[in-house]
């Protein structure tokens, strides 16, 4: 966790995300817009040569995450589904940044993505890969419903993996770096979210082994893994959960009352304290810039408590959530 060195060629004179230190924004060319669908353009738009492509970039901390990136002065594709979301992210920016649609569990969409890409970047390959789309799932292993769960893989994991093989050939042309956006539940597993768990405790292994898969050709891996950041993402959670219990019989909706009941409260509680996004921004751009960028980033006030919570014997943890469910 420690030891990371700040490449301080690249570093701005101050974090630009911060609010306090606010640094004259970079003037948007108009002929930019629409430079993606109009390729015979594309000489035009270079820049810089430090291309970033952020995944789920319509809204929380994608959006956030490519704003700043752009604003720092990356060249930032925001991965987007929607054409819509892809224009308000483009009026929002202050830097270079052009929206790339991308539906990370479509290869059909991942392939034109990594296309548009790769004319735009015009032989300079990535310097970054941000994956950060990701959708979470709340409620009781026992019931939630399956194609909900496969969802759940299909983002956070399959479709991190198709992402990655997608824009590793041009990651490698400028020996970029991935970081993947896990989240504390990565190294701990907080109960009613066994599924999301298990998805980041996935995306953390991949990290690992392609990290020293790729050392070969310098590019280099860092996980960012995120406490609870103030994002719709639970409220979503919570109220997927809600429609599903709908369907369920009497029994079996009333099994889990009590824990639900509690855990929307505990939701709550931690939609209340969440944290602004500036920790994982931080993290991020020290991820693409550092000159040993760490493997491993905690982001988020809460984030170094989960990991003490994870270092506990299993029994001690169990009592913890157990006590804490009420
Ligand atoms: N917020 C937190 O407290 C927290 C904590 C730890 C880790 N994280 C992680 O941080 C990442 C972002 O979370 P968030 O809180 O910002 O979530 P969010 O506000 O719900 O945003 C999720 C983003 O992922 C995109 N997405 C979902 N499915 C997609 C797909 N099939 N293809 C492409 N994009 C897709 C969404 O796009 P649409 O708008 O098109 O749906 C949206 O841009 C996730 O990986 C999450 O697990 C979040």
């Amino acid at each position: 966790m420690s030891g990371a060195r700040s490449d301080k060629r690249l570093e701005p004179a101050c974090l630009p995300w911060r609010v306090s230190c606010r640094r004259r924004a970079r003037p948007k060319p108009k002929s930019v817009r629409g430079m993606l669908t109009h390729p015979a353009n594309v000489g035009v738009l270079a820049m810089t040569n430090r291309y970033v492509v952020v995944t789920g970039a319509s809204r929380g901390l994608g959006r956030t995450i490519a704003l700043a990136l752009a604003r720092s002065g990356f060249s930032v594709l925001a991965g987007v589904r929607r054409r819509e979301d892809g224009e308000a992210v483009r009026r929002a920016a202050s830097g270079w940044l052009e929206p790339l649609i991308l539906d990370v569990t479509s290869g059909e969409s991942l392939r034109a993505a990594a296309a548009d890409a790769e004319r735009v970047t015009a032989g300079r390959g990535l310097a970054g890969l941000v994956n950060n789309a990701g959708v979470v799932l709340f409620g009781p292993l026992e019931q939630v419903p399956l194609e909900a769960v496969e969802n759940l893989f299909r983002v956070n994991v399959f479709g991190v993996i198709a992402v990655t093989q997608q824009f590793l050939p041009l990651l490698r042309q400028a020996a970029g770096r991935i970081i993947n956006i896990s989240a504390v539940n990565g190294k701990i597993s907080i109960p009613f979210l066994s599924e999301y768990n298990a998805s980041k405790s996935a995306l953390e292994a991949l990290s690992d082994s392609l990290r020293v898969e790729l050392a070969p050709w310098g590019i280099r891996v860092s996980v960012v893994a995120p406490g609870a950041m103030r994002t719709d993402i639970r409220a979503e959670g919570v109220r997927h959960w809600a429609e599903s219990r709908a369907s369920l019989s009497p029994q079996k909706h009333a099994l889990y009352e009590r824990q639900f009941g509690k855990l929307r409260e505990l939701m709550a509680q931690v939609d209340s304290t969440a944290a602004e996004h500036d920790p994982v921004t931080q993290a991020v751009y020290d991820a693409l810039t550092a000159e040993v960028p760490q493997t491993r980033y905690l982001a988020g006030p809460d984030a170094a408590q989960w990991m003490q919570m994870a270092s506990l014997p299993d029994a001690q943890r169990d009592a913890a959530f157990l006590s804490m469910l009420g």
